[in-house]
């Protein structure tokens, strides 16, 4: 027994031993690597990443600061796993330059960050021999051409995110296929094309600010909790969203999709959801009768050509954000106890069709609260409204006008 246990003590004693060891060095070929890398890159003045990446120091692993390094399973030399390019402080501004090919000679890397600089020029396509990589973020630099197709031969990609570049060309085919894959954020860039139509189990996808075209595609993954398609050149109905039973925040503003709102994305669970500035139409649905928004809630259905009256199923919404459409009608009660009980932050209704807003006199609005019913068919509670300078000076709609939408048609 005592020999058994020594034996293990011996065992455990060989295993630790190396990653004590002075004598164990990083490999030759990440040195080289992160001198080739070193070449193309400065510290913007002022920045002071690269300071301690001194080549006649003995150990880069135990002093350069951005470098993970762990012991090759193969040989007795450290690897280099995680490297994180500038320090990420917002206070420092970062590094310019380029990035090297020679990345790809770390072949044991499992995590690449850029933090936000000014680097330039491509993003290497040598890194799609990186079999290992977990994780790429590159953002907020000024990184140009296009995705590299090879990132698509990833198997381990979990999370690339090139946001905030001047990225061009589309999404590299099988890239939303890839079998690891669940943060995906291309957002800011120049991406144009539509949208891939095969997809991997994602959580997170970004494409906002960019120019894709077409159509939502009918097969997005289910797992999604965050979807943001928000400024782009997109268009069409809105089918596909509904099965998306996870999601948490949905932005499809500024867009040109057009047709109904599907009503089962109304439910609170989904507790961001913005659809302002496109070109849907049809009545708000009623969301589910049994459940009710919260605290931390936003619905922006500005900038639609919506029609009929409002819900009573988004009273709990604490911003909401309905201006700019075509709605008609009384104001349902409920909404207008919660803006005075201070629980509804927003409650934007300008430019629509409202008849009435009924309150009782001599109610004082909390100072948190936006309230804003101008340019409406009725005239607005004086000293009540508190609206964007965008909802112009207009207390009222002109009458003429009032009297098409409030007469049992909408407009078609
Ligand atoms: C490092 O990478 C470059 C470019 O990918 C390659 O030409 C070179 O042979 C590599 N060096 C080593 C030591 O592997
Ligand atoms: C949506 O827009 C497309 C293209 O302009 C049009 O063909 C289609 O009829 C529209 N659908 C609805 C429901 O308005
Ligand atoms: C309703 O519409 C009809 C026909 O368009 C019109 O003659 C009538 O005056 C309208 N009624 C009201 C109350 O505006």
């Amino acid at each position: 027994m005592d020999r058994l246990l020594s034996l293990l003590f011996l065992l455990l004693f060989i295993l630790h031993l190396p990653r004590r060891s002075h004598q164990q060095h990083i490999s030759s070929i990440d040195r080289a690597a992160l001198l080739s890398i070193k070449r193309t890159l400065d510290d913007i003045p002022g920045s002071n990443f690269f300071s301690t990446w001194d080549f006649t120091a003995p150990d880069p692993c135990a002093t350069f600061s951005g470098l993970t390094c762990s012991p090759d399973p193969y040989s007795s030399a450290l690897r280099v796993t995680a490297l994180q390019l500038g320090t990420g402080l917002s206070d420092s501004l970062g590094l310019l330059g380029s990035l090297s090919p020679h990345l790809s000679n770390l072949t044991e890397l499992t995590q690449l960050v850029l933090f936000p600089g000014i680097v330039t020029g491509p993003i290497p396509p040598e890194l799609g021999l990186l079999k290992n990589l977990r994780v790429i973020s590159l953002t907020n630099n000024r990184l140009t051409g296009p995705i590299p197709q090879s990132l698509a031969s990833l198997p381990n990609l979990h999370t690339l995110d090139v946001s905030y570049n001047q990225l061009t060309g589309s999404i590299p085919a099988e890239l939303t296929e890839l079998p690891q894959m669940k943060v995906l954020i291309l957002a800011s860039n120049q991406l144009t094309g539509e949208l891939p139509s095969g997809w991997t189990q994602l959580l997170h996808l970004d494409l906002k600010m960019n120019g894709f075209a077409g159509r939502i595609p009918s097969n997005l993954p289910s797992t999604l909790r965050y979807l943001s398609l928000s400024k782009n050149r997109m268009w069409g109905p809105l089918n596909g969203l509904e099965k998306l039973s996870e999601l948490v925040l949905l932005d499809i503003s500024m867009n040109s999709f057009n047709g109904t709102i599907p009503s089962s994305l109304f439910r609170p669970s989904l507790n961001s959801m913005l659809l302002q500035r496109n070109k849907l139409s049809g009545a708000i649905p009623p969301g589910p009768a049994d459940e009710s928004y919260g605290p931390g809630s936003v619905i922006d259905l500005s900038h639609n050509f919506l029609t009929g009256e409002l819900p009573a199923t988004l009273v709990g919404v604490e911003n909401l954000f309905l201006n700019n459409n075509h709605l008609i009608g009384k104001v349902p009660e409920e909404y207008v106890k919660r803006v005075f009980s201070g629980t509804t932050k927003t409650l934007y209704l300008q430019h629509n069709y409202i008849t009435e807003f009924p309150m009782e006199e001599g109610l004082n609005l909390p100072d948190s609260v936006s309230l804003c019913l101008s340019y409406n068919c009725m005239v607005p509670p004086v000293g009540l409204s508190a609206c964007p300078a965008s909802a112009g000076g207009q207390l009222s709609r002109p009458a003429f006008q009032c009297a098409v939408f409030n007469n049992g048609t909408t407009m078609a």
